[in-house]
């Protein structure tokens, strides 16, 4: 029998760039038939209230998840701040989406999964860029084994500073801020979907910061390696230290994985289209004056196209959405795996700052300096 549609009501919980966007892509989608907004800055609230038609609007989270309309949740509150509103849906007892990180902090992110698993709900976090076709197509090659057994995988990420600047800027704790655990874990988490049926055994990584370091505290870039059980190897680097000139408005990825049978290079880099304009652009992650070349497709969500977003944050909530009202299985990220992401991203940070390589799984003594 063909499956049935079920209705959603949906609550978003932060209403910022990424709530917008999925909140835009939501109203459209024909089983979306309530939304509540929760936001804390009243005239952003009122802003995408209107922009998307909410049904209800508040400052608070929890008045928003007591209404009785609510079937499912988005959590797109500032990465500091999922653990409240995820400890919130739980107890409402309704599958999420939520923006990465599950939490900041690792012994946190634990907790958060251990309630998520306990309560038996479906929770997915928004590794977005595995709904980008490239990389959807590339899980196929290696799922069948094209590439024979993977031995050696590679990734490359270079970001423009303006990303990390801005999570610098609005920040709490600016060492829980890296460019493996804000923006690498993307790359991270592609190459170990990839990589599914293997364990990894240790990490091994050095950073440098000569430019963010000054300013911020923060880190330039983070070159790593993990081993897995088998003793295949993921080599891993990125930099969020770009100049703000630099043509991509957020990043640039390329991805090579070497089988016994075969290899797979993907390029991400977002070099096929190049904007050069006289005057700046008012979109994408962070407006500069200073940018008058631009990789069009180089902003994680997608582009704005004929007033909608296209790209894959709209597959990806659209998916979801589907998941929810259909009950199809999607390809997102558990919350498990998500977990799994901020753990491998902190062991390698750890391992840059004390210099040495740390054998996973975690031991009592690098758990404790990560919690
Ligand atoms: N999946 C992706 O490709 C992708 C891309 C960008 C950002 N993100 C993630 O999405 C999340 C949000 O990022 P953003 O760029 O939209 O940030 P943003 O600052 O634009 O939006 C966050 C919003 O949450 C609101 N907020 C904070 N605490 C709240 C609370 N307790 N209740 C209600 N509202 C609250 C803020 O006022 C703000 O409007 C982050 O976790 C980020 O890592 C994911």
């Amino acid at each position: 029998m063909r499956r049935q549609a079920k209705d959603v009501g949906l609550a978003i919980i932060g209403a910022g760039r990424v709530g917008l966007f999925r909140g835009e892509v939501a109203s459209r989608h024909p089983a979306v038939k309530w939304i509540g907004i929760a936001e804390t800055n009243h005239n952003r609230a009122l802003d995408v209230a209107g922009k998307i038609e909410a049904d209800f609007v508040t400052a608070d989270y929890r008045e928003l998840l007591a209404r009785p309309e609510v079937t499912a949740v988005i959590i797109a509150t500032d990465e500091h701040l999922h653990v409240g509103p995820i400890m919130a849906a739980i107890e409402r007892g309704v599958p999420m989406l939520i923006e990465k990180p599950l939490a900041t902090n690792l012994a946190q992110s634990a907790d958060v999964l251990a309630r998520l698993e306990a309560a038996g709900l479906d929770a997915v976090v928004g590794y977005t860029q595995r709904f980008r076709r490239k990389w959807l197509s590339g899980k196929e090659k290696v799922r069948v084994g094209a590439l024979g057994d993977v031995t050696l995988v590679t990734s490359r990420a270079f970001m423009n500073r303006l990303v990390a600047i801005d999570n610098y800027k609005r920040t709490d704790n600016p060492a829980s801020i890296s460019p493996l655990v804000i923006s690498g874990t993307h790359a991270l988490d592609v190459v170990m979907w990839y990589m599914e049926a293997k364990t990894p055994v240790e990490v091994y990584a050095r950073s440098v910061d000569k430019v963010l370091g000054k300013d911020y505290g923060g880190i330039d870039a983070t070159a790593g390696l993990i081993t897995f059980e088998d003793g295949s190897v993921y080599h891993l680097s990125i930099s969020w230290a770009l100049p703000v000139t630099w043509p991509g408005a957020v990043y640039s990825l390329e991805v090579g994985i070497n089988g016994t049978h075969g290899v797979l290079t993907i390029d991400d880099t977002h070099r096929d289209m190049v904007l050069a304009v006289s005057a700046p652009q008012e979109e994408g992650y962070a407006p500069d004056s200073r940018r008058l070349v631009d990789f069009l497709g180089s902003y994680p969500p997608g582009d704005m196209a004929l007033g909608e977003l296209r790209g894959p944050m709209r597959e990806e909530t659209d998916s979801w959405l589907n998941r929810v009202s259909l009950g199809v299985p999607t390809p997102a990220a558990t919350a498990r795996e998500a977990h799994r992401n901020l753990m491998l991203t902190k062991a390698l940070d750890l391992s840059a700052k004390l210099k040495r390589p740390i054998p996973l799984p975690l031991s009592e003594e690098h758990a404790a300096l990560l919690a």
